[in-house]
């Protein structure tokens, strides 16, 4: 494929109205395996060509290095005016009133526990399954996470069980939209409301995902975004504390500031810092560098939710293979990854491992996800830390009786039958997602053999 097709094609694809062209349009790059018997790992040709799959993150110089370029030969590299832009610009795709970037998203969930002052002695509940920063953010605070555990075909924490963790000490649901899917919110809000608790949204994976047509992120008390090089909004580092309340957003930029006063705490003191605090401001080139994928990311994610509905109807077929569910009215996923479960008893005993291993020979970026966090060794060093014993009792951090009253057998389940393709390969074709049902199919078809040759 010469650059120049592919670099056009990148141009369409990150245009609203993806839908029609996906469906009318094979891009030269594609070839069809469907005459392909064979899977590649027993020597068949792959499915897709590597070097074809559409690479993360996307960036296309001619459009989006101007801005970039213009701040850095300005000198003004610190927090100004183009992070305040990224800013106004994230809050207003949201439809919230407020956002403040930080360094990156564990610290857009640091800042937002701290300044909603969720401290030693609180409690806040959270699903096992989500990336460690969630968790870390919590202990970071000095608080303590308590685990609820998942509804498996969501993927997403279980509502119907979130009731039964709360204890005087609660404080928060930290509910994670994990793998860019939502959360059933409905059901968090109304818990929250009726137990008086606060809600964080870690919506790092899950830029413009909604439940009721409403902004995943902006339902909650606050939510925090994540703009990792991996994430569909890729700047590198950088992340958005989003919210409603103008007081709290303040006391959140004060707090990213070293404490000096910011809007509502401008005038109450005459000099210096206010409140102890720390300094994690986005810098400027950054900024300029979200503004740059800010542009694609509503036709990314039209693309994504039209190809993983498409691949999801193909290869709920296949036996053994079961796709995400999506919770209670979401209008819309953010797709950060596409995950499905599998059944090795239906695929003639093949490990979950090879039929990866099977996937990745088809040149798919796919893994396995997440492993358990709640038996991980940093929360029981962070019990037995000098911070902890000093602010706790010893009963409450028995580290014994925590790990009983936080086991999660769903989440463990869930964690070795998780099988994850990258959000990249869903900004592909309608016939893209053919060829990777066609692989898995292959796979299927062929597991007894693939297994015995991968055991040998
Ligand atoms: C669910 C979740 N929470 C928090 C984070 C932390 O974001 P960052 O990597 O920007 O610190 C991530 C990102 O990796 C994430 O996936």
């Amino acid at each position: 494929m010469k650059n120049t097709s592919r670099r056009s094609f990148l141009k369409k694809s990150t245009a609203a109205g993806i839908g029609t062209m996906l469906a009318s349009s094979l891009p030269s790059f594609v070839f069809s395996a469907t005459k392909e018997k064979m899977p590649a790992i027993l020597g068949g040709r792959a499915a897709l060509d590597k070097v074809h799959l559409i690479k993360w993150p996307i960036w296309i110089p001619e459009t989006d290095e101007k801005r970039v370029l213009e701040v850095l030969r300005s000198g003004v590299w610190s927090r100004a005016n183009v992070v305040t832009e990224f800013e106004n610009a994230w809050a207003k795709t949201l439809g919230v009133k407020r956002c403040l970037t930080v360094v990156n998203g564990t610290n857009a969930l640091i800042v937002s526990l701290n300044q909603l002052n969720i401290r030693a002695g609180d409690e806040v509940l959270v699903t096992p399954y989500t990336f460690v920063a969630t968790i870390q953010a919590i202990l970071a605070n000095n608080s303590i996470p308590v685990f609820v555990d998942v509804d498996p075909e969501t993927f997403q924490i279980d509502p119907t069980k979130i009731e039964a963790k709360i204890t005087p000490n609660t404080k928060a649901i930290m509910a994670v939209h994990i793998l860019g899917l939502p959360a059933d919110m409905d059901q968090i809000m109304a818990i929250a409301k009726k137990h008086n608790l606060l809600v964080i949204e870690d919506a790092c994976q899950a830029p413009l995902a909604e439940v009721g047509h409403q902004k995943v992120g902006t339902i909650g008390n606050v939510g925090c975004f994540s703009f990792q090089n991996s994430k569909n909004i890729a700047i590198g580092e950088g992340g958005a504390i989003v919210s409603n309340d103008d007081a709290f957003i303040d006391r959140c930029y004060s707090y990213h500031n070293l404490g000096t006063p910011f809007g509502t705490a401008v005038g109450t003191i005459n000099t210096g810092s206010f409140m102890q605090a720390t300094k994690v401001r986005l810098s400027e080139y950054q900024a300029a560098i979200g503004l740059a994928q800010l542009e694609r990311l509503e036709g990314q994610t039209v693309t994504r939710n039209i190809n993983a509905a498409y691949l999801s109807s193909l290869i709920k077929k296949v036996p053994g293979i079961t796709p995400y569910k999506l919770s209670n009215n979401v209008t819309r996923a953010a797709f950060h990854l596409f995950p499905f479960k599998y059944n090795t008893e239906l695929f003639k005993g093949l490990s979950r491992a090879s039929f990866i291993k099977s996937l990745q020979a088809e040149g798919l970026p796919v893994s396995g996800g997440y492993t358990p966090l709640n038996t991980q060794p940093f929360i029981k060093e962070a019990f037995a830390s000098k911070n902890f014993k000093k602010m706790y009792s010893p009963n409450a951090i028995d580290y014994k009786a925590y790990m009983e009253n936080n086991a999660c057998p769903k989440n463990d389940v869930l964690c070795t039958e998780a099988v994850w393709f990258s959000q990249n390969l869903l900004l592909g074709t309608k016939t893209e997602m053919e060829i990777v049902a066609e692989a898995i199919e292959r796979i299927h078809t062929n597991a007894e053999s693939i297994k015995k040759s991968l055991d040998k």
